[in-house]
């Protein structure tokens, strides 16, 4: 059963503005660790989803979910028989989490630095530029060393270009940029070098920009 899978779609107009509210009052406490002053928006979640193939991955993994909108996104998308496994430090946003009533979510409420496992896809909204340049490492090389086996794909948004050095020191990658977001956004959608998929599946795009 996946009650939660269209929660986003049956919000109300004040659950929403609510919403809104208390991630704002998280950015407020602690900037640095939730890089963005809203969630996503349904045109940034629709690009983090673009590269994944739902029809096989039964493993997947989202770092930073904050309240859960593109985690409600990929639960809408996944196989029934299929894992997400979310990764969210801060208490508020793991209670809110803990409401969405899907036995395919496994919350983990500790650092994504310690996520293993085998994956096929890791979507992270972590702000990799303003974490401790530590923690962005670690949660790097463990995402590098959870898509070997599968060679899997990592997915990562971004609101400059400041983290593409960074990124290019364990993935090659490609970029798009979605302007229907505040602010606008930059996806990344990473891949281990020498993996066989020689380069990630384009998707619609508006601009693009790749790099190896
Ligand atoms: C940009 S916000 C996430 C936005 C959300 N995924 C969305 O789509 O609206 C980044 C999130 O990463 C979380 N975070 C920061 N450092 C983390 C870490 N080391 N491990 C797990 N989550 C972390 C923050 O608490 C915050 O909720």
């Amino acid at each position: 059963m996946r009650p939660d899978a269209n929660r986003v779609g049956a919000m109300s107009v004040f659950q929403t503005l609510s919403r809104q509210a208390s991630y704002l009052r998280e950015f407020v406490r602690t900037p640095r660790e939730i890089g963005s002053v809203l969630p996503s928006s349904r045109y940034l979640c629709r690009e983090m989803l673009a590269a994944v193939d739902w029809e096989s991955a039964t493993s997947l993994v989202e770092l930073g979910a904050a309240e859960g909108v593109l985690t409600t996104w990929i639960l809408k998308r996944m196989r029934p028989d299929a894992t997400l496994t979310v990764y969210e430090i801060r208490p508020e946003f793991v209670r809110v989490l803990r409401e969405i009533q899907d036995p395919r979510l496994i919350i983990c409420d500790h650092s994504a630095e310690f996520l293993s496992g085998s994956h096929d896809a890791i979507l992270s909204s972590l702000p990799l530029v303003t974490l401790p340049r530590r923690v962005s490492l670690r949660v790097l090389g463990a995402s590098r060393k959870a898509l070997q086996e599968k060679h899997g794909l990592f997915v990562q948004y971004q609101y400059s270009r400041l983290a593409e050095r960074l990124l290019s020191r364990f993935f090659t990658w490609r970029k798009t940029i979605v302007l229907r977001n505040i602010p606008p956004a930059r996806v990344y959608t990473c891949r281990l070098r020498n993996s066989p998929h020689d380069a990630p599946p384009a998707a619609s795009r508006r601009k693009e920009a790749s790099r190896t």
